[in-house]
């Protein structure tokens, strides 16, 4: 699989990512469609540069922003898998993407809450800016992309995601 991004996007920013945006594990959420419209590896990028972006603008902690944001559906399964009774996808999965991403990469703690609470008011409080930011950037994102039209980086090609 081979992921080609423009010379418009800023160093800063795929400097951060980079070491997650490489990791095979990570690259297999190419494999799973998001809101319909978009794949989950796609629309976690969209969420990382959002987030990214106003953290810079406000002075917020850039790396939480883009790794969490990054990470915050980092879930290797199906959404419309069945679950256990009882449980609910909207709950589950900010688990499962936490723990994954706890399993693969070194996780601030800041990110792992970040991550949890993404899916607020569905789960828990966010507790820092940066978690705000991603519950927000996530919410924006996946009504644009089940609408589908094309956010962030999916806009102009700005990064184009070339199965192998
Ligand atoms: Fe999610
Ligand atoms: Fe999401």
């Amino acid at each position: 699989m081979d992921i080609t991004v423009s010379d418009e996007i800023e160093a800063e920013f795929l400097e951060l990512i980079q070491s997650i945006l490489g990791d095979s594990e990570f690259k297999k959420l190419t494999m799973y469609r998001q809101h319909f419209g978009t794949t989950r590896l796609m629309h976690s990028l969209n969420v990382s540069y959002l987030s990214w972006l106003m953290a810079s603008r406000f002075g917020w902690d850039t790396s939480v922003a883009a790794r969490a944001g990054l990470l915050h559906d980092f879930c290797l399964y199906d959404f419309k898998e069945k679950l256990p009774k009882g449980t609910f996808q909207a709950f589950h999965h900010p688990k499962v993407a936490a723990r994954t991403s706890g399993e693969r990469f070194k996780l601030h703690e800041k990110e792992r809450q970040a991550i949890l609470s993404h899916m607020f008011p569905l789960g828990p409080l966010p507790q820092s800016k940066e978690a705000w930011l991603i519950s927000l950037t996530d919410k924006v994102c996946a009504v644009t992309e089940a609408c589908r039209l094309n956010i962030a980086l999916a806009r102009q090609d700005r990064v184009v995601i070339t199965p192998a």
